[in-house]
């Protein structure tokens, strides 16, 4: 599950974000990682589950992606991650292949928008981690990738609140869903699938 060659790359891309951030690099060159809390929350989703399937939009550097491979590769799952800028692409699939867990994830580089229509897997996790005024869209291509009992998780919705306010409120006032925010970090908006 964690082994060492998973918590060594984790620690190097902590040290690398904490870095950059110290020394002012703009967000957009930045890993805009997730915290190493969240990212332990995100792993205790899906490590008991059997062969689940989890779509991330937003891939990045590959943290989060490690979290939820290191989480889904005890029962045979597997994580689809998308990521639209080619010098992240380059670095997750190094950071990937480092920290050992290449036979579980795969990445699909390119705008979300075009690549995911062409998705044909159905998800039992989907996580968006992408462009804040894009989430409200990215949850609409996601809704038709899910079936009941699916669970979409969006990070931000408390650091963001003004741009994100709304898709929470949206989530919650939808019958078909359950969905909760959970103050961790930055702010989970957890939604589970009813119909
Ligand atoms: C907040 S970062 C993701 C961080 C990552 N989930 C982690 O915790 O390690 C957002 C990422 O989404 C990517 N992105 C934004 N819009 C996208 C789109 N339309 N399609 C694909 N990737 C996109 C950005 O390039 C950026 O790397």
């Amino acid at each position: 599950m964690l082994d060492d060659r998973v918590l060594q790359v984790l620690a190097r891309l902590e040290a690398e974000d904490a870095d950059e951030r110290a020394r002012g690099v703009p967000a957009a060159d930045r890993s805009r990682q997730v915290a190493r809390t969240t990212g332990q929350f995100l792993f205790s989703l899906v490590a008991p589950m059997n062969d689940c399937g989890v779509l991330e939009l937003g891939a990045s550097r590959g943290y989060s992606t490690i979290w939820w491979a290191a989480g889904v590769r005890s029962f045979s799952g597997r994580v689809l991650s998308l990521e639209h800028d080619p010098r992240k692409a380059e670095d997750w699939r190094r950071n990937v292949a480092e920290a050992g867990l290449g036979e579980w994830a795969d990445l699909l580089e390119g705008d979300a928008f075009e690549t995911l229509p062409q998705v044909q897997d159905v998800f039992d996790v989907v996580f968006i981690d992408a462009e804040k005024e894009d989430y409200e869209r990215l949850f609409g291509l996601a809704r038709g990738k899910v079936e009941p009992g699916a669970l979409i998780v969006a990070d931000n919705v408390l650091s963001h609140v003004d741009a994100l306010e709304a898709y929470s409120a949206a989530r919650q006032a939808d019958p078909d869903l359950v969905s909760t925010t959970v103050p961790l970090d930055r702010g989970l908006e957890l939604s589970v699938v009813l119909r």
